[in-house]
């Protein structure tokens, strides 16, 4: 078991996924990123999986990609490691995903946490892009998702010097949602994703694709994917479910139909 890349936890509707490379501190390899999009997409069609986490250890989250694997590369063998392929299966992911970040995420790392839907962090967490450190720059959305996410200044800030913020800057910068204990970080995650897992799930994907949507999209855009997800949303037995539970003073059953 110790020797896979990524370890796979299921608890009633919340699905772990735990980076294992610790003698790397996770840098994401080809063969990692790879293992984490088929781990992912397992737990992505697994029917009692509602809500999907990301963690890696209290020490490192993942210290980005690896610099071994780029070292010697030219611009068609960078293309040809095949890392695009795997962050693009990641980005389809259709469950949400938490983060649960404790020390280090930086470069590809603290691009992973950004590709989830919500981040929570240990007092530990820091996080970088420091990839200009290293003579190159982001590139897989760092300078674009981090942008959105805390705004041009800082981000160019980050971007530019490669270095990190603590756990309390990045709340402070909107960039997560939660700072708790080191001991605490992984329970709060999954607190939060139990939460998310009692929802009723095609709400849940209707309303994540709306906010995401949102990000990339103009407002008129956004607005119309918001209206059309919330008119289909009264096709399912869910809204039913959820209205009448409602009315009956009763605690809702949802099936996800
Ligand atoms: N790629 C490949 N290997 C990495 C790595 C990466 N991104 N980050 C860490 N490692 C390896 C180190 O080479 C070392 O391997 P070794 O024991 O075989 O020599 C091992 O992980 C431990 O790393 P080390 O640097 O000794 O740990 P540290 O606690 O002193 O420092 C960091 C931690 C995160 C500050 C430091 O490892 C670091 O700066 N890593 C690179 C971060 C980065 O630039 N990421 C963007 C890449 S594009």
């Amino acid at each position: 078991m110790t020797e896979e890349l990524v370890l796979i936890e299921k608890e009633n509707a919340v699905g772990t996924v735990h980076l294992n490379r610790p003698d790397k501190l996770n840098a994401l390899s080809p063969a990692m990123l790879s293992a984490l999009a088929d781990a992912l997409e397992q737990l992505d069609v697994d029917k009692d999986i509602r809500v999907i986490i990301i963690a890696g250890s209290s020490n490192v989250f993942a210290a980005g990609a690896d610099i071994e694997a780029m070292a010697k590369a030219s611009p068609l063998e960078m293309k040809a490691l095949g890392t695009r392929d795997y962050w693009l299966r990641m980005r389809r992911i259709d469950k949400p995903l938490i983060a649960a970040v404790s020390g280090y995420a930086f470069g590809g790392g603290c691009e992973l946490a950004l590709q989830c839907d919500l981040i929570v962090a240990s007092e530990t967490a820091q996080f970088a892009q420091p990839e200009i450190k290293l003579g190159i720059i982001p590139g897989a959305g760092g300078t674009q998702r981090l942008t959105k996410a805390i705004g041009p200044y800082r981000a160019m800030e980050m971007v530019l010097t490669g270095e990190a913020i603590s756990a309390q800057e990045a709340y402070q910068h909107n960039l997560i949602n939660r700072v708790v204990p080191v001991e605490r970080y992984l329970d709060e995650a999954k607190e939060l994703a139990r939460l998310i897992a009692e929802r009723p799930p095609v709400a849940v994907r209707m309303a994540r694709e709306a906010v995401r949507r949102g990000v990339e999209y103009t407002l008129t855009d956004g607005m119309e994917v918001e209206r059309r997800n919330f008119l289909l949303l009264f096709d399912t037995d869910d809204q039913a479910e959820g209205m009448n539970a409602f009315l009956e003073k009763r605690p809702p059953e949802f099936k996800g139909e």
